[in-house]
Protein backbone atom coordinates (compact mmCIF):
# COMPACT_ATOMS: atom_id res chain seq x y z
CA UNK A 1 0.00 0.00 0.00
CA UNK A 2 0.99 3.89 -0.95
CA UNK A 3 2.02 6.06 1.84
CA UNK A 4 -1.00 8.01 0.65
CA UNK A 5 -3.33 5.45 0.64
CA UNK A 6 -2.32 4.33 4.39
CA UNK A 7 -2.99 7.51 5.56
CA UNK A 8 -5.82 7.94 3.79
CA UNK A 9 -7.57 4.70 5.40
CA UNK A 10 -5.86 5.51 8.68
CA UNK A 11 -7.75 9.32 8.04
CA UNK A 12 -10.71 6.99 7.30
CA UNK A 13 -10.85 5.01 10.36
CA UNK A 14 -9.92 7.79 12.53
CA UNK A 15 -11.13 10.83 11.29
CA UNK A 16 -15.06 10.72 10.75
CA UNK A 17 -15.67 11.78 14.41
CA UNK A 18 -12.78 14.36 14.24
CA UNK A 19 -13.59 17.63 14.71
CA UNK A 20 -11.70 19.09 12.23
CA UNK A 21 -12.83 16.46 9.67
CA UNK A 22 -16.40 17.47 10.54
CA UNK A 23 -15.88 20.88 10.11
CA UNK A 24 -14.63 19.98 5.98
CA UNK A 25 -14.24 16.76 5.29
CA UNK A 26 -13.72 17.35 1.77
CA UNK A 27 -9.86 17.27 1.90
CA UNK A 28 -10.43 14.20 2.98
CA UNK A 29 -12.76 12.80 0.49
CA UNK A 30 -10.50 14.19 -1.90
CA UNK A 31 -7.39 12.68 -0.98
CA UNK A 32 -9.48 9.23 -1.04
CA UNK A 33 -11.00 9.66 -4.63
CA UNK A 34 -7.55 10.46 -6.12
CA UNK A 35 -6.38 7.20 -4.02
CA UNK A 36 -8.79 5.02 -5.62
CA UNK A 37 -12.71 4.13 -6.54
CA UNK A 38 -13.17 1.78 -3.73
CA UNK A 39 -11.04 1.13 -0.14
CA UNK A 40 -11.82 -0.98 2.52
CA UNK A 41 -12.65 1.18 6.29
CA UNK A 42 -13.29 -0.07 9.68
CA UNK A 43 -14.31 3.23 10.44
CA UNK A 44 -17.80 2.54 8.64
CA UNK A 45 -19.78 0.12 11.11
CA UNK A 46 -17.12 -2.18 11.50
CA UNK A 47 -15.95 -2.34 8.28
CA UNK A 48 -17.53 -1.62 4.85
CA UNK A 49 -16.53 -0.70 1.10
CA UNK A 50 -16.63 3.08 0.49
CA UNK A 51 -17.19 4.00 -3.23
CA UNK A 52 -15.29 7.71 -4.05
CA UNK A 53 -16.74 8.76 -7.34
CA UNK A 54 -19.47 10.08 -8.71
CA UNK A 55 -20.06 7.48 -11.84
CA UNK A 56 -19.47 4.64 -9.26
CA UNK A 57 -21.95 6.18 -6.56
CA UNK A 58 -24.79 6.78 -9.10
CA UNK A 59 -24.57 3.43 -10.43
CA UNK A 60 -24.25 1.86 -7.57
CA UNK A 61 -27.63 3.47 -6.28
CA UNK A 62 -29.25 2.32 -9.19
CA UNK A 63 -28.04 -1.46 -9.33
CA UNK A 64 -31.05 -3.19 -7.37
CA UNK A 65 -29.53 -6.49 -8.50
CA UNK A 66 -26.90 -6.66 -7.00
CA UNK A 67 -26.87 -4.07 -4.08
CA UNK A 68 -29.98 -4.57 -1.47
CA UNK A 69 -31.18 -2.10 0.62
CA UNK A 70 -31.87 -4.48 3.77
CA UNK A 71 -29.08 -3.13 5.86
CA UNK A 72 -30.55 -2.71 9.16
CA UNK A 73 -29.40 -6.17 10.58
CA UNK A 74 -25.29 -5.20 11.53
CA UNK A 75 -26.48 -2.25 12.78
CA UNK A 76 -28.12 -3.15 15.93
CA UNK A 77 -26.55 -6.60 16.27
CA UNK A 78 -23.30 -4.13 16.42
CA UNK A 79 -24.46 -1.87 18.83
CA UNK A 80 -26.30 -4.04 21.10
CA UNK A 81 -25.15 -7.40 22.14
CA UNK A 82 -28.60 -7.87 24.07
CA UNK A 83 -30.32 -8.52 20.96
CA UNK A 84 -33.28 -9.60 22.41
CA UNK A 85 -33.67 -5.61 24.36
CA UNK A 86 -33.50 -4.27 20.56
CA UNK A 87 -36.07 -6.98 19.19
CA UNK A 88 -39.41 -4.13 19.22
CA UNK A 89 -36.96 -1.64 17.92
CA UNK A 90 -35.12 -3.35 14.87
CA UNK A 91 -38.93 -4.73 13.81
CA UNK A 92 -39.60 -1.10 13.46
CA UNK A 93 -36.92 0.04 12.03
CA UNK A 94 -36.47 -2.53 9.50
CA UNK A 95 -39.68 -1.62 7.53
CA UNK A 96 -38.82 1.85 6.71
CA UNK A 97 -39.01 1.53 3.08
CA UNK A 98 -35.69 2.88 3.16
CA UNK A 99 -33.97 -0.20 4.24
CA UNK A 100 -36.67 -2.46 1.85
CA UNK A 101 -36.32 -3.97 -1.65
CA UNK A 102 -39.09 -5.34 -4.13
CA UNK A 103 -41.71 -5.99 -4.18
CA UNK A 104 -42.23 -4.69 -0.61
CA UNK A 105 -40.37 -1.40 -1.17
CA UNK A 106 -42.64 -0.34 -4.57
CA UNK A 107 -46.07 -0.94 -2.92
CA UNK A 108 -45.56 0.99 0.12
CA UNK A 109 -43.82 3.57 -2.49
CA UNK A 110 -46.58 3.72 -4.51
CA UNK A 111 -48.97 4.27 -1.52
CA UNK A 112 -46.98 7.58 -0.57
CA UNK A 113 -46.14 8.89 -3.77
CA UNK A 114 -49.50 10.01 -4.44
CA UNK A 115 -48.88 12.47 -1.18
CA UNK A 116 -46.18 14.22 -3.23
CA UNK A 117 -47.85 14.96 -6.13
CA UNK A 118 -46.29 18.68 -7.32
CA UNK A 119 -50.38 20.29 -6.72
CA UNK A 120 -50.61 18.77 -3.35
CA UNK A 121 -47.38 20.50 -2.48
CA UNK A 122 -47.96 23.83 -4.23
CA UNK A 123 -51.04 24.14 -2.06
CA UNK A 124 -48.79 24.44 0.64
CA UNK A 125 -46.14 27.43 -0.37
CA UNK A 126 -48.79 30.61 0.96
CA UNK A 127 -48.77 28.91 4.09
CA UNK A 128 -45.07 28.15 4.33
CA UNK A 129 -44.58 31.60 3.04
CA UNK A 130 -46.98 33.06 6.07
CA UNK A 131 -44.89 31.34 8.62
CA UNK A 132 -41.93 31.95 7.26
CA UNK A 133 -42.64 35.68 7.89
CA UNK A 134 -43.96 35.33 10.71
CA UNK A 135 -40.50 33.93 12.28
CA UNK A 136 -38.66 36.85 10.26
CA UNK A 137 -41.03 39.12 11.75
CA UNK A 138 -39.49 38.40 15.13
CA UNK A 139 -36.46 38.11 14.31
CA UNK A 140 -33.44 41.51 15.42
CA UNK A 141 -31.73 41.17 12.22
CA UNK A 142 -29.69 43.88 12.71
CA UNK A 143 -28.44 42.65 16.17
CA UNK A 144 -28.42 39.13 14.87
CA UNK A 145 -29.82 35.87 15.15
CA UNK A 146 -29.23 32.69 14.78
CA UNK A 147 -30.61 31.31 11.88
CA UNK A 148 -30.64 27.68 12.49
CA UNK A 149 -32.24 27.96 16.14
CA UNK A 150 -35.40 30.67 14.60
CA UNK A 151 -35.85 29.25 11.40
CA UNK A 152 -33.83 26.03 10.14
CA UNK A 153 -34.65 24.16 13.15
CA UNK A 154 -38.62 24.39 13.93
CA UNK A 155 -39.84 25.38 9.70
CA UNK A 156 -39.29 21.85 8.29
CA UNK A 157 -40.45 19.77 11.33
CA UNK A 158 -43.87 22.20 11.12
CA UNK A 159 -44.25 21.53 7.12
CA UNK A 160 -43.34 17.59 7.84
CA UNK A 161 -46.35 18.01 10.37
CA UNK A 162 -48.63 19.68 7.57
CA UNK A 163 -47.74 17.24 4.94
CA UNK A 164 -48.37 14.05 7.46
CA UNK A 165 -51.61 15.78 7.83
CA UNK A 166 -50.85 15.63 12.00
CA UNK A 167 -51.19 18.33 14.63
CA UNK A 168 -48.45 20.91 13.88
CA UNK A 169 -48.16 21.66 17.59
CA UNK A 170 -46.66 18.37 18.47
CA UNK A 171 -43.47 19.17 15.56
CA UNK A 172 -41.38 20.15 18.96
CA UNK A 173 -41.85 16.74 20.75
CA UNK A 174 -40.69 14.67 17.39
CA UNK A 175 -38.01 17.12 16.98
CA UNK A 176 -36.43 15.34 19.81
CA UNK A 177 -37.28 11.96 18.95
CA UNK A 178 -36.01 12.61 15.81
CA UNK A 179 -32.22 14.12 16.74
CA UNK A 180 -31.85 10.84 18.80
CA UNK A 181 -32.62 8.95 15.46
CA UNK A 182 -30.05 10.93 13.62
CA UNK A 183 -27.61 10.93 16.00
CA UNK A 184 -27.77 6.86 15.72
CA UNK A 185 -27.68 6.40 11.97
CA UNK A 186 -25.34 9.25 11.89
CA UNK A 187 -23.10 7.19 13.92
CA UNK A 188 -20.12 5.34 12.01
CA UNK A 189 -20.23 3.00 15.18
CA UNK A 190 -23.30 3.87 17.40
CA UNK A 191 -22.41 3.13 21.15
CA UNK A 192 -25.16 0.71 22.93
CA UNK A 193 -26.35 4.24 25.09
CA UNK A 194 -27.00 5.94 21.56
CA UNK A 195 -28.77 2.61 20.17
CA UNK A 196 -30.88 2.91 23.90
CA UNK A 197 -31.78 6.09 23.20
CA UNK A 198 -32.73 5.82 19.40
CA UNK A 199 -34.95 2.88 20.54
CA UNK A 200 -36.61 4.92 23.39
CA UNK A 201 -37.34 7.70 20.57
CA UNK A 202 -38.65 5.40 18.08
CA UNK A 203 -41.06 3.36 20.01
CA UNK A 204 -42.02 6.96 21.32
CA UNK A 205 -42.67 7.69 17.90
CA UNK A 206 -44.66 4.83 17.21
CA UNK A 207 -46.90 5.04 20.15
CA UNK A 208 -47.73 8.51 19.44
CA UNK A 209 -48.76 7.50 15.74
CA UNK A 210 -51.00 4.87 17.15
CA UNK A 211 -52.71 7.07 19.35
CA UNK A 212 -53.24 9.36 16.61
CA UNK A 213 -54.66 6.24 14.46
CA UNK A 214 -57.08 5.61 16.95
CA UNK A 215 -58.25 9.31 17.15
CA UNK A 216 -58.77 9.41 13.55
CA UNK A 217 -60.85 13.38 13.69
CA UNK A 218 -57.36 14.74 14.62
CA UNK A 219 -55.98 13.34 11.03
CA UNK A 220 -56.09 15.43 8.09
CA UNK A 221 -57.45 12.10 5.65
CA UNK A 222 -55.49 13.82 2.34
CA UNK A 223 -52.41 13.80 4.46
CA UNK A 224 -49.52 11.13 4.72
CA UNK A 225 -50.76 9.44 7.12
CA UNK A 226 -54.17 9.40 5.98
CA UNK A 227 -53.22 8.12 2.82
CA UNK A 228 -50.89 5.37 5.10
CA UNK A 229 -54.30 4.53 6.69
CA UNK A 230 -56.48 4.33 4.06
CA UNK A 231 -54.15 2.17 2.34
CA UNK A 232 -53.83 -0.34 5.10
CA UNK A 233 -57.57 -0.39 5.31
CA UNK A 234 -57.38 -1.60 1.34
CA UNK A 235 -54.59 -3.70 2.63
CA UNK A 236 -51.92 -1.78 0.52
CA UNK A 237 -50.16 -1.52 4.13
CA UNK A 238 -49.36 -4.40 6.43
CA UNK A 239 -50.89 -3.21 9.64
CA UNK A 240 -48.90 -2.09 12.60
CA UNK A 241 -45.33 -2.11 12.65
CA UNK A 242 -45.29 -1.50 9.09
CA UNK A 243 -47.73 1.76 9.22
CA UNK A 244 -45.99 2.88 12.54
CA UNK A 245 -42.45 2.44 10.59
CA UNK A 246 -43.28 4.51 7.57
CA UNK A 247 -44.67 7.05 9.69
CA UNK A 248 -41.70 7.64 12.13
CA UNK A 249 -38.86 7.32 9.44
CA UNK A 250 -41.27 10.19 7.32
CA UNK A 251 -41.00 12.66 10.14
CA UNK A 252 -37.21 11.81 10.77
CA UNK A 253 -36.11 11.78 7.18
CA UNK A 254 -38.27 14.74 6.38
CA UNK A 255 -37.17 17.61 8.86
CA UNK A 256 -33.54 16.60 9.83
CA UNK A 257 -32.14 16.86 6.24
CA UNK A 258 -34.13 19.91 5.19
CA UNK A 259 -32.68 21.55 8.16
CA UNK A 260 -29.11 20.98 7.19
CA UNK A 261 -30.20 22.11 3.81
CA UNK A 262 -30.89 25.13 5.10
CA UNK A 263 -28.22 25.95 7.60
CA UNK A 264 -25.31 24.73 5.25
CA UNK A 265 -26.97 26.49 2.34
CA UNK A 266 -27.10 29.83 3.58
CA UNK A 267 -23.58 29.00 5.63
CA UNK A 268 -22.79 28.57 1.71
CA UNK A 269 -24.28 31.22 0.09
CA UNK A 270 -23.35 33.95 2.42
CA UNK A 271 -19.31 32.65 2.45
CA UNK A 272 -19.06 33.21 -1.70
CA UNK A 273 -18.34 36.76 -2.26
CA UNK A 274 -21.06 38.23 -4.06
CA UNK A 275 -23.11 35.33 -4.22
CA UNK A 276 -26.11 36.82 -2.10
CA UNK A 277 -25.96 39.88 -4.16
CA UNK A 278 -26.25 38.15 -7.11
CA UNK A 279 -29.14 36.42 -6.43
CA UNK A 280 -30.64 39.32 -5.00
CA UNK A 281 -30.05 40.89 -8.61
CA UNK A 282 -31.41 37.66 -10.43
CA UNK A 283 -33.82 36.24 -8.20
CA UNK A 284 -34.19 33.70 -11.09
CA UNK A 285 -30.69 31.69 -10.46
CA UNK A 286 -32.48 30.54 -7.26
CA UNK A 287 -33.53 27.18 -8.09
CA UNK A 288 -30.27 26.17 -9.18
CA UNK A 289 -28.41 27.86 -6.41
CA UNK A 290 -30.70 25.63 -4.54
CA UNK A 291 -28.89 22.39 -6.45
CA UNK A 292 -25.79 23.84 -6.05
CA UNK A 293 -25.60 24.22 -2.16
CA UNK A 294 -27.06 20.83 -2.03
CA UNK A 295 -24.13 19.60 -3.94
CA UNK A 296 -21.76 21.52 -2.83
CA UNK A 297 -22.65 20.70 1.10
CA UNK A 298 -24.79 17.95 1.08
CA UNK A 299 -27.16 17.05 4.17
CA UNK A 300 -26.67 13.66 3.49
CA UNK A 301 -23.06 12.62 3.05
CA UNK A 302 -23.18 8.80 2.89
CA UNK A 303 -25.50 6.06 2.49
CA UNK A 304 -25.34 2.10 2.17
CA UNK A 305 -26.36 -0.96 0.70
CA UNK A 306 -25.25 -4.50 1.12
CA UNK A 307 -23.97 -7.00 -1.67
CA UNK A 308 -26.45 -9.04 -2.95
CA UNK A 309 -24.12 -11.25 -4.19
CA UNK A 310 -19.98 -11.73 -4.60
CA UNK A 311 -18.53 -9.30 -7.17
CA UNK A 312 -15.22 -7.72 -8.67
CA UNK A 313 -15.64 -4.06 -8.35
CA UNK A 314 -12.47 -1.67 -9.41
CA UNK A 315 -10.57 -5.13 -9.46
CA UNK A 316 -11.57 -6.08 -5.69
CA UNK A 317 -13.53 -8.79 -4.68
CA UNK A 318 -16.69 -7.85 -2.80
CA UNK A 319 -18.20 -10.60 -0.52
CA UNK A 320 -22.13 -11.58 -0.37
CA UNK A 321 -23.18 -9.52 2.56
CA UNK A 322 -20.68 -6.63 2.78
CA UNK A 323 -21.51 -3.34 3.41
CA UNK A 324 -21.03 -0.85 1.00
CA UNK A 325 -20.93 3.15 1.46
CA UNK A 326 -22.17 5.45 -1.50
CA UNK A 327 -20.27 8.53 -0.56
CA UNK A 328 -22.54 11.15 -1.64
CA UNK A 329 -20.10 14.34 -0.56
CA UNK A 330 -17.13 12.89 -2.42
CA UNK A 331 -19.28 12.04 -5.66
CA UNK A 332 -20.65 15.56 -5.37
CA UNK A 333 -16.89 16.64 -5.42
CA UNK A 334 -16.03 14.76 -8.33
CA UNK A 335 -13.66 16.26 -10.62
CA UNK A 336 -13.96 14.07 -13.34
CA UNK A 337 -18.03 15.26 -12.89
CA UNK A 338 -17.52 18.67 -12.23
CA UNK A 339 -15.24 21.65 -13.18
CA UNK A 340 -13.89 23.18 -10.53
CA UNK A 341 -15.56 21.29 -7.63
CA UNK A 342 -14.34 22.78 -4.49
CA UNK A 343 -16.22 26.38 -5.59
CA UNK A 344 -20.10 27.23 -4.84
CA UNK A 345 -21.21 28.40 -8.56
CA UNK A 346 -24.27 29.12 -8.03
CA UNK A 347 -24.94 29.96 -11.68
CA UNK A 348 -23.60 25.82 -12.55
CA UNK A 349 -25.84 24.09 -15.23
CA UNK A 350 -26.46 20.68 -15.09
CA UNK A 351 -26.04 19.92 -11.58
CA UNK A 352 -26.60 15.97 -11.60
CA UNK A 353 -26.21 16.04 -8.13
CA UNK A 354 -26.17 12.50 -5.87
CA UNK A 355 -27.48 14.42 -2.66
CA UNK A 356 -31.18 13.03 -3.34
CA UNK A 357 -29.85 9.87 -4.03
CA UNK A 358 -30.27 7.70 -7.22
CA UNK A 359 -32.47 5.17 -8.70
CA UNK A 360 -35.56 3.35 -7.12
CA UNK A 361 -34.90 4.94 -3.33
CA UNK A 362 -34.21 8.39 -5.01
CA UNK A 363 -35.90 11.09 -2.00
CA UNK A 364 -39.06 10.96 -2.21
CA UNK A 365 -39.62 14.17 -0.50
CA UNK A 366 -36.63 16.02 -3.10
CA UNK A 367 -39.85 18.68 -4.37
CA UNK A 368 -40.91 19.52 -1.34
CA UNK A 369 -37.20 20.61 0.18
CA UNK A 370 -36.56 22.27 -2.82
CA UNK A 371 -39.55 24.09 -2.82
CA UNK A 372 -39.34 25.08 1.20
CA UNK A 373 -35.50 26.10 0.50
CA UNK A 374 -36.66 28.53 -2.42
CA UNK A 375 -39.56 30.11 -0.16
CA UNK A 376 -36.59 30.41 2.84
CA UNK A 377 -33.87 32.25 0.65
CA UNK A 378 -36.56 34.21 -1.63
CA UNK A 379 -37.71 35.79 1.97
CA UNK A 380 -34.32 36.08 3.36
CA UNK A 381 -32.95 37.97 0.06
CA UNK A 382 -36.18 40.18 -0.12
CA UNK A 383 -35.96 40.76 3.19
CA UNK A 384 -32.47 41.21 4.35
CA UNK A 385 -30.22 41.88 1.29
CA UNK A 386 -27.56 42.36 2.98
CA UNK A 387 -27.32 39.37 5.30
CA UNK A 388 -24.09 38.29 6.39
CA UNK A 389 -22.34 35.69 8.75
CA UNK A 390 -21.75 37.19 11.87
CA UNK A 391 -19.09 37.04 14.34
CA UNK A 392 -18.13 33.32 15.90
CA UNK A 393 -17.23 29.85 14.64
CA UNK A 394 -20.69 27.63 13.04
CA UNK A 395 -20.70 25.24 14.94
CA UNK A 396 -21.21 21.65 13.67
CA UNK A 397 -23.91 18.87 14.75
CA UNK A 398 -20.84 16.64 14.94
CA UNK A 399 -22.83 14.03 12.35
CA UNK A 400 -20.97 12.51 9.48
CA UNK A 401 -23.77 10.98 7.70
CA UNK A 402 -26.52 14.31 8.59
CA UNK A 403 -23.93 16.85 8.54
CA UNK A 404 -25.76 20.34 9.29
CA UNK A 405 -25.13 23.21 11.72
CA UNK A 406 -26.12 23.10 15.12
CA UNK A 407 -25.72 26.78 15.06
CA UNK A 408 -25.52 29.58 12.34
CA UNK A 409 -25.12 33.23 13.18
CA UNK A 410 -26.49 36.00 10.32
CA UNK A 411 -27.40 39.31 10.94
CA UNK A 412 -28.50 42.56 8.70
CA UNK A 413 -24.69 44.20 7.19
CA UNK A 414 -24.43 47.50 8.22
CA UNK A 415 -24.01 49.26 4.85
CA UNK A 416 -27.94 49.01 4.47
CA UNK A 417 -28.34 50.82 7.38
CA UNK A 418 -25.96 53.65 6.59
CA UNK A 419 -27.01 54.15 3.22
CA UNK A 420 -30.76 54.60 4.63
CA UNK A 421 -28.96 57.44 6.87
CA UNK A 422 -27.04 58.73 4.31
CA UNK A 423 -30.14 59.02 2.01
CA UNK A 424 -32.06 60.79 4.56
CA UNK A 425 -29.46 63.40 4.95
C1 LIG B 1 -32.55 18.41 1.59
C2 LIG B 1 -33.39 17.52 2.01
C3 LIG B 1 -33.25 16.04 1.78
C4 LIG B 1 -32.16 15.31 1.45
C5 LIG B 1 -30.73 15.79 1.17
C6 LIG B 1 -32.58 13.93 1.37
C7 LIG B 1 -31.76 12.88 1.01
C8 LIG B 1 -32.20 11.60 0.75
C9 LIG B 1 -31.40 10.54 0.21
C10 LIG B 1 -29.92 10.63 -0.16
C11 LIG B 1 -32.19 9.45 0.07
C12 LIG B 1 -31.79 8.10 -0.51
C13 LIG B 1 -31.15 7.23 0.51
C14 LIG B 1 -30.72 5.89 -0.03
O1 LIG B 1 -30.83 5.64 -1.24
O2 LIG B 1 -30.23 5.09 0.76
C15 LIG B 1 -33.50 9.80 0.58
C16 LIG B 1 -34.55 8.96 0.65
C17 LIG B 1 -35.72 9.29 1.30
N1 LIG B 1 -36.12 10.53 1.71
FE1 LIG B 1 -35.05 12.22 1.63
N2 LIG B 1 -33.90 13.86 1.69
C18 LIG B 1 -34.35 15.13 1.94
C19 LIG B 1 -35.64 15.51 2.26
C20 LIG B 1 -36.67 14.65 2.48
C21 LIG B 1 -38.02 15.02 2.83
C22 LIG B 1 -38.52 16.46 2.96
C23 LIG B 1 -38.71 13.86 3.00
C24 LIG B 1 -40.13 13.64 3.39
C25 LIG B 1 -41.07 14.51 3.24
C26 LIG B 1 -37.80 12.76 2.74
C27 LIG B 1 -38.12 11.43 2.83
C28 LIG B 1 -37.34 10.43 2.31
C29 LIG B 1 -37.78 9.03 2.27
C30 LIG B 1 -39.08 8.49 2.82
C31 LIG B 1 -36.76 8.33 1.63
C32 LIG B 1 -36.74 6.84 1.30
C33 LIG B 1 -37.22 6.69 -0.13
C34 LIG B 1 -37.24 5.25 -0.57
O3 LIG B 1 -36.65 4.39 0.08
O4 LIG B 1 -37.87 4.99 -1.61
N3 LIG B 1 -36.57 13.28 2.42
N4 LIG B 1 -33.48 11.13 0.96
Amino acid sequence: MSTRAARARAACDELLLDEEFLADPYPVYAAWREDGPLHWSEAFFGGAWVLTRHADVDAMLRDTTRFSARRTGGWVMQTADVRQEFQDFQQLFARAMLFLDAPDHGRIRGVLNAGFRADLLQRWIPTIERRVDAILDAVDAASGFDFVEVLARPLPAEVMALLMGIPAADSATFIGWSDELSAFIGSPSPSLAQARRARHSLLGMARYFEGLAAMPQRIDPEGLMGRLLQAEAEGGIHCGAELLSQCAMLLFAGHETTRNLLGNGLRALLAEPGAWQRLRREPALLPGAVREVLRFDSPVQYTGRRAAAEMVVHGQRIARGDLVIALIGSANRDPARYEQPDRLDIGRRGCGLLSFGAGPHVCIGAALSLMEAEIVFGRLLERFPRLAAAEGPARWNGNPVYRGLSTLLVKQGAQVAQRATESCM
